[in-house]
């Protein structure tokens, strides 16, 4: 039983009237928690009666944006990134399976759930899936294969950048045949570049894994703004700009807040009026160009957003490996 009793400061608070000392209160919650914890509490949290949804999506963590693009009809995109699969069939050599098995520890072995937990999520609740690359941790047959297998059936409604890591060029397989070929045979569509219009919008999906975008693609992409349609951009690298810049920072150095850099005069090298490379000017080009919409990226493994150009946010979507991912909702 409780009661509202003035508080003597001009506001109310709640007084238990019910008469437990603080010794049969705590003995009482000790019951209590004995029994909670050896009995009530799991097996209500276990009843799929009460809880129908229970450990089916609660691992994964994604995070939300919208997008006004202009689609002709609103729809919604699940954006996931860096999976790093690190899987190695028994007949692969021993190098890469001690490989295998490190690399697995690093990335919490929990990688090829979260990808399944990601895209079953993904077919109930989004029209679209946008994966930008670092899908596999580095080329072994066993990975090559798990892309077939685990997104095979999402692939007509799912689109792939790659990232540095599907290129991995320290563990080809034996055979040494050419990197690019192998990860290419393992998808149904161009990874180095490609269209797909969904509800009016042109997503252009193109490969910038080695932090490159080449006068071909830049071309490429110029055809596409040519269609006239508005365009979301994604790739694995992110084009830096000072908070995106700032927020890797401050993950991969594990600095403390205190720490943060402040990169209020920081400017970006595709920013500046003298650019030294193709990829530089592509960058510039892309900032003035009013069609982009939105620019999706990975690599970074922490999920963040900047304004990237008048008309386009980027977002950085945290490790699927850690089962990470945002929904786009785009209109
Ligand atoms: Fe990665």
């Amino acid at each position: 039983m409780r009661r509202f009793a003035q508080n003597g400061r001009g506001g109310e608070e709640i007084v238990m009237t019910t008469d437990f000392s603080r010794r049969g209160f705590l003995k009482g919650s000790l019951a209590f928690g004995g029994v909670m914890a050896t009995g009530v509490l799991p097996a209500l949290a276990d009843d799929p009666a009460l809880f129908p949804q229970r450990g089916r999506w609660e691992r994964l963590s994604i995070v939300s944006h919208h997008i006004k693009a202009g689609a002709s009809r609103p729809f919604a995109v699940l954006h996931i990134s860096d999976t790093h699969l690190t899987a190695a069939h028994p007949d692969e050599s021993e190098a890469i399976r001690r490989r295998a098995k490190a690399r697995s520890v690093t990335f919490g072995g929990r990688q090829e759930e979260a990808l399944r937990d990601s895209l079953a999520w993904a077919k109930e609740h989004v029209d679209y899936v946008v994966h930008t690359g670092d899908l596999i941790d580095f080329q072994t047959k066993a990975n090559l294969d798990l892309i077939g297998k685990l997104c095979g059936d999402s692939f007509p409604m799912m689109t792939c950048a790659p990232g540095n890591h599907e290129f991995y060029h320290e563990w080809k397989p034996e055979d040494a045949a050419d990197p690019r070929k192998l990860l290419q045979a393992a998808y149904p569509f161009d990874v180095t570049f490609r269209s797909s219009v969904i509800n009016g919008v042109n997503f252009v999906t193109l490969d910038n894994s080695s932090g490159k975008v080449s006068a071909e693609q830049a071309t490429k992409f110029e055809a596409e703004v040519k269609k006239g349609l508005p365009i979301i951009l994604a790739m694995h690298c992110p084009i830096k700009t000072a908070h995106i810049v700032r927020s890797a920072s401050r993950f991969w150095r594990k600095k403390n807040l205190k720490d943060i850099p402040d990169m209020g005069k920081f400017v970006c090298a595709w920013q500046k009026e003298v650019r030294e490379n193709e990829t530089q000017d592509f960058y510039a080009y892309l900032a003035s160009q009013p069609l982009l919409k939105a620019i999706l990226a990975g690599h970074n493994h922490v999920t963040a957003a900047d304004r990237f150009s008048p008309s386009a946010m980027e977002y950085v979507v945290g490790g699927n490996f850690m089962f990470h991912g945002a929904e786009i909702t785009i209109e």
